[in-house]
């Protein structure tokens, strides 16, 4: 597809909806240059997922199909723009549930047919590295990025748009993943990297010493045996890296003490990366990146090496449409745009997008 960037008629600016839908949040969102937010519309489906302790991909999907245009007319409402004025329409096209992805490109390619607009694939991943472009109008690459969500923990070097180095990814489940699952064994409900921030401001992060992973010379991260040693310690079964005995701590000293193991982990890795790549500017990014501890150690990590840090604020942490609509102004301005027959797909690695701006077709 040959479209270009187009800027908006009688002006200099260049207007892209962006349209989020890879998990369970429905947003829709207008970004001016790529850095000024319009609107940024977030329709959380919590209250349908919570009864069942996760999200249920069936109920996500069709609560998107139900959400999607209202969250399309508040958005356009609030930032007073016409559809039709826009310049282009980005969109989440993975990684992510595939049948809540459908939902929002299906959307986007019926505006793109009928208004001729460009489509513009992002990888969700990357709209949560550019989310930092939305807090910081100064920031460019390249800069070393903490991703850090429910399905994904990675470092990255962004050295530039779509150049992506891979330093190190979870090898088992994912920081959100770990927050979430133990916030359900403690009884504290869904999503669970909230509830645990919430809890552990009252307890004592050295109550019980929880394993942190060794990953010797590597840059990976490994959560599942922190989660495992929470579970074996509140079902009463113990563990030879633990301390103390269960009975004499609260919820809010489990809650304190396995949120410390993972800031741990992460700043202990974070830190590597620092010393190896000399980065001198670091974005925290993705839905874990709202823990106020993890905040409060990252700021003093990067005062330690004099080094900047930009972590968005809470809701740009969290899925949203903006960070889609941020990437899609960049991609739009080079052009890197697709035909009609994009695919969403469940899995799209960063070193993916490095190779190509489309997303891997699915057969
Ligand atoms: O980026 P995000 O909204 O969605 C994904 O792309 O996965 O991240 C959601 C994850 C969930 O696992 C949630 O529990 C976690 O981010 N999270 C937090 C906090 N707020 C959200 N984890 C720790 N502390 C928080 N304050
Ligand atoms: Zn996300």
């Amino acid at each position: 597809m040959s479209h270009r960037a187009r800027k908006a008629k009688g002006s200099g600016e260049m207007i892209v909806l962006g349209i989020e839908t890879s998990c369970d949040e429905t947003s829709v969102a207008l970004v001016r240059d790529g850095r000024t937010i319009l609107s940024n519309i977030v329709c959380s489906q919590t209250k349908w997922h919570k009864h069942f302790g996760g999200i249920v991909p069936e109920i996500a999907s069709r609560k998107h199909v139900e959400l999607i245009f209202p969250a399309l007319d508040l958005a356009l409402k609030e930032a007073s723009v016409r559809l039709d004025s826009v310049s282009g329409i980005a969109v989440t096209c993975g990684p992510g549930l595939i049948t809540s992805l459908a939902v929002g490109l299906a959307v986007a390619k019926a505006i793109c047919a009928a208004l001729d607009k460009p489509l513009i694939p992002v990888n969700h991943l990357e709209g949560h590295m550019l989310s930092a472009f939305l807090s910081d109008d100064k920031l460019n690459f390249p800069f070393l990025c903490l991703i850090i969500s429910g399905g994904h923990s990675e470092l990255v070097y962004a050295r530039d748009l779509g150049q992506y180095e891979v330093l190190g990814r979870t090898r088992d489940d994912a920081a959100g993943e770990a927050f979430d699952k133990v916030a359900r064994v403690l009884g504290l409900g869904f999503p669970g990297g909230p509830a645990i921030d919430r809890a552990a401001s009252n307890g004592n992060p050295n109550a019980v010493a929880f394993p942190r992973a060794d990953m010797g010379e590597s840059l990976d991260f490994s959560f599942a045996g922190l989660k495992t040693a929470v579970v074996r310690f509140v079902e009463g079964y113990g563990d030879a890296h633990v301390i103390k005995d269960a009975s004499k701590c609260t919820v809010a000293d489990i809650a304190a003490s396995f949120q410390e193991a993972v800031v741990d982990m992460l700043i202990q890795q974070t830190e590597r990366a620092i010393q190896m790549t000399e980065a001198d500017v670091l974005a925290v990014v993705g839905g874990v990146a709202a823990n106020s501890r993890l905040r409060q150690r990252m700021g003093e990590l990067a005062s330690r090496y004099g080094i900047k840090l930009v972590i968005p604020p809470i809701a740009l942490c969290t899925d949203n449409a903006a960070m889609i609509a941020c990437a899609g102004y960049y991609r739009l301005e080079r052009g890197l745009t697709a035909g009609l027959d994009v695919d969403a797909v469940a899995v799209w690695d960063l070193e993916d997008v490095t190779a190509s701006h489309l997303p891997p077709r699915v057969s």
